[in-house]
């Protein structure tokens, strides 16, 4: 009878441990935001131009910023432009006039800042 109750043991752990893993597998499948290696040329500078650019680049860019290079962004200190994308209080909520980012663009630019803001 002891041996019946560890070798239940023993299957009911094994069970759950792959109960665990089909789980982690499915959120990971499920969560199409990819914010692993998040640089400037290969994702900022895409949301960027389909976001800012329109009004922050050229000769005479929106409030004096410059969204559309890297050295302009640069400019941009972390807490602001985090603060203008999540429409945090104190910060001019930005795209002007638009709606804001999806979570996955805001979790990606949060990305970048956080992995040190690469450029390549
Ligand atoms: C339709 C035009 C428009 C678009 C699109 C736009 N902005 Fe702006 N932005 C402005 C204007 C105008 C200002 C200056 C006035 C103000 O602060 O509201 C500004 C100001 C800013 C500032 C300075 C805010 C401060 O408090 O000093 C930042 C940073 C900024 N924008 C970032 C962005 C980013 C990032 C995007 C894209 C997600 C974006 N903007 C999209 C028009 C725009």
């Amino acid at each position: 009878m002891k041996k019946l109750i560890v070798a239940f043991a023993l299957v009911s752990a094994f069970a759950s441990c792959t109960k665990d893993n089909e789980y982690d597998l499915s959120q990971k499948n499920n969560n199409t935001c990819d914010t692993t290696a998040v640089s400037y040329a290969n994702t900022v500078a895409n949301i960027m131009a389909n976001n800012c650019n329109s009004c922050h680049s050229g000769a005479n860019p929106s409030g004096g910023v410059v969204t559309s290079t890297y050295a302009g962004i640069g400019n941009i200190y972390d807490v602001v432009l985090l603060g203008v994308i999540k429409h945090s209080s104190g910060y001019s909520p930005m795209p002007s006039n638009a709606p804001k980012l999806s979570d996955c663009d805001i979790n990606k630019i949060q990305a970048w800042i956080n992995q040190g803001r690469l450029n390549n």
